[in-house]
């Protein structure tokens, strides 16, 4: 596929029949940007039911890193569903499960000391990580992050703080958890600039919060993404990360980096916290760790991870088919799509910078790798955000055949697949920039 091919309105008249049966049945909480239907997909091309050909740029949100249905990770998955299907992992012992956690714990860092937890999504693996920094640590407090995103469930709920409907009518939540300002220099909640700044938002936690609110001998974990992924895509400084884990250690906090959707190769690293040159106590892993199955993986150094049989447990975790599809996923990563992310990252924000040139209304390119923010604003001197060019962009780009999807309240994410050509970037830079310019016919 060289090029999106939209050949009716859209949603096309399949589309839209499947829609309404969607409609009546499906859960209405679900929030759909646009009238998608995905009937097949390849690399970074979906199909619709009605012949319609979109570039996405989503990868499912992050998910399918090795693009859709990647033959060396469908045949991964093929092979193991004639072997075994499911046995539990938590009572059981099966190779892929063996085989993935040795795999990861040599990822997490040269040493191997890590232990590693599977469930089945991101927001479990949160989840198990909170209840090990409870068990472990015994203290009852966490910090969280303004915009940070990290599940649904209730507790990870309760450490979320990106958009409230999300929370809304879902009080009381876990108690215990204090939300603080990240480092989102373009719109620094200090007011101040980078560098000269000092990197006060983490020398606020140390010497107002931990001083006049928040016992910090009794704050089990710090829970943070290494770039703020719903929140907006952010890149907090290159010190962030170091300062604030050299303070959590100073009193026995735990560090929780929620890798979900910035690891597994996203950024041009396996982990994105090694942008910044810090070794978390415990990680969690999901979205693009099986190209599309799911699993979620909670990484903790072994003297962290001392719970006892029976604290912690999930009858799915760790399913024979996610595992090898994640350990296909992993070797494609390592082989070439990490150093593909790199190169293809470089030339995408090249052109976004080269677009941002153009137009008014970009106000701030940010990212790492595949990892992309635009964030649309109405003046670049005011910074007034832009949510509704935002969304019309999003709009426009789809009825051209380009899939995006929207993050924070008027940023752009570019997630696509790692496998993305230079031509593909290419494409993507024209639609793009074409959509942009339509918002203001
Ligand atoms: C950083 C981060 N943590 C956790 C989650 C939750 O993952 P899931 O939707 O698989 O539960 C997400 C999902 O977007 C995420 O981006």
């Amino acid at each position: 596929m060289e090029y999106p091919k939209i050949q009716t309105a859209l949603p096309g008249p399949r589309a839209k029949k499947l829609i309404d049966i969607d409609g009546h049945y499906v859960s209405p909480s679900y929030t759909r940007a646009y009238p998608l239907v995905v009937e097949s997909a390849k690399g970074l091309w979906i199909r619709d039911p009605d012949g319609n050909v979109f570039l996405d740029f989503t990868a499912g949100i992050a998910v399918c890193a090795t693009g859709h249905c990647h033959p060396k990770v469908v045949e991964a998955i093929k092979q193991q569903a004639d072997q075994l299907l499911h046995m539990s992992g938590t009572d059981f012992y099966y190779t892929p499960q063996i085989f993935l956690a040795q795999k990861l714990a040599a990822l997490m860092s040269a040493d191997s000391g890590y232990q590693i937890y599977f469930g089945n999504s991101g927001a479990e693996a949160i989840e198990a990580a909170f209840k090990l920094a409870r068990w472990h640590t015994r203290r009852e407090l966490n910090i969280a992050f303004f915009g940070s995103f990290h599940g649904r469930t209730m507790g990870a709920l309760s450490l979320t703080a990106s958009k409230v409907v999300q929370k809304k009518h879902y009080n009381p939540l876990v108690p215990g958890i204090t939300h603080i300002p990240y480092a989102y220099c373009y719109r620094c909640p200090y007011h101040l600039c980078y560098p000269t700044c000092g990197i006060a938002c983490v020398q606020w936690l140390e010497e107002t919060l931990f001083r006049t609110s928040i016992p910090a001998e009794e704050v089990a974990a710090i829970f943070v993404e290494p770039i703020q992924g719903e929140g907006g895509y952010i890149v907090p400084p290159v010190e962030f990360h170091a300062k604030l884990h050299k303070i959590a250690r100073e009193y026995g906090i735990l560090y929780v980096a929620d890798e979900v959707q910035s690891g597994m190769g996203r950024t041009g690293e396996m982990l994105a916290m090694k942008h910044f040159g810090v070794q978390p106590e415990i990680i969690t892993l999901a979205k693009g760790i099986a190209s599309g199955l799911p699993l979620g993986a909670m990484a903790a150094r072994s003297e962290i991870m001392n719970w006892e049989a029976g604290s912690h447990a999930s009858t799915f975790g760790g399913n024979p088919l996610s595992c090898q599809a994640a350990l296909a996923t992993i070797e494609l990563l390592e082989k070439e799509l990490m150093q593909n992310a790199r190169k293809r990252g470089e030339q995408l924000m090249a052109g976004l910078h080269k677009i941002q040139k153009t137009v008014e209304c970009i106000g701030d390119v940010r990212g790492k790798g595949l990892m992309i923010g635009v964030e649309l604003v109405k003046d670049r001197e005011t910074k007034e955000r832009a949510p509704d060019w935002r969304n019309q962009l999003i709009q426009n780009a789809f009825q051209k055949g380009l899939l995006l999807l929207g993050c924070g309240e008027n940023t752009i994410r570019l997630s696509p697949a790692l496998t993305i050509s230079r031509k593909e970037v290419d494409v993507f830079l024209n639609i793009f920039q074409e959509s942009l310019l339509e918002i203001f016919k």
